[in-house]
């Protein structure tokens, strides 16, 4: 029997993309990953997933707004490129592109995200840098990391998996983040394993 398909879209470094790179060369993610997207030329993922062997699509979106053809268009397009690989799961990880309805709807329930933050806080970008302050300002006493499925509203959806971190009074920002990446590292290999178990059922 052949291995689930997963398609993985990141922005960045895409140290979670290595993190399922390595699950799956280690026989603990019963997965193949067909296919990397970027949205940014740059993105150290890309280099991961070449050293892997890994096919990879670089997505820019700059050229549709220049040319007036829109978010619509993009996700429309990428949803073919993404199609034409057959995915059983669509991961964003790291991945800095709010998808509209033109993207989701082409793989219900298929499409996850990792959001550096508990269900409900902190939506939308420099997540850890807010947990950080609010922990200074002692309105939260800890954070943590999620998995959930993507809908039209930002790091919202049903929620996979999820980890608490810890935030201890001598961190650094940088020590939170340091400590979030290694939570992270381990969410994202166990949500795929939960959302693969899922889809076999
Ligand atoms: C992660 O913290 C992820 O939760 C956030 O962006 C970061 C991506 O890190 N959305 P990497 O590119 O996987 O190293």
């Amino acid at each position: 029997m052949s291995r689930p398909r997963l398609v993985v879209l990141i922005s960045g470094n895409g140290s979670n993309l290595q993190a399922l790179i390595d699950a799956v060369r280690d026989g603990h993610l019963p997965a193949e990953i067909v296919l990397v997207v970027s949205n940014r030329k740059d993105a150290y993922g890309l280099i991961r997933a070449q050293t892997a062997s890994i096919p990879t699509h670089y997505a820019p979106l700059k050229p549709y707004t220049d040319s007036g053809r829109g978010r619509e268009a993009y996700d429309a397009d990428l949803a073919a490129v993404v199609h034409a690989h057959q995915p059983d799961v669509i991961v964003c990880a790291g991945w800095m592109h709010v998808f509209t309805p033109v993207f989701l709807d082409a793989f219900p329930h298929r499409v996850i995200n990792l959001h550096p933050a508990l269900p409900g806080m902190f939506s939308g970008t420099e997540a850890i840098r807010r947990a950080f302050e609010a922990y200074q300002r002692e309105d939260i006493n800890m954070t943590g990391c999620m998995v959930h499925e993507v809908i039209p509203e930002v790091d919202a959806g049903a929620v996979i998996a999820s980890m608490d971190v810890p935030i201890y009074e001598d961190d650094t920002l940088a020590d939170l983040e340091a400590r979030m990446h290694n939570a992270e590292h381990g969410l994202i290999v166990r949500a795929v394993r939960i959302v693969l178990e899922q889809i076999s059922e």
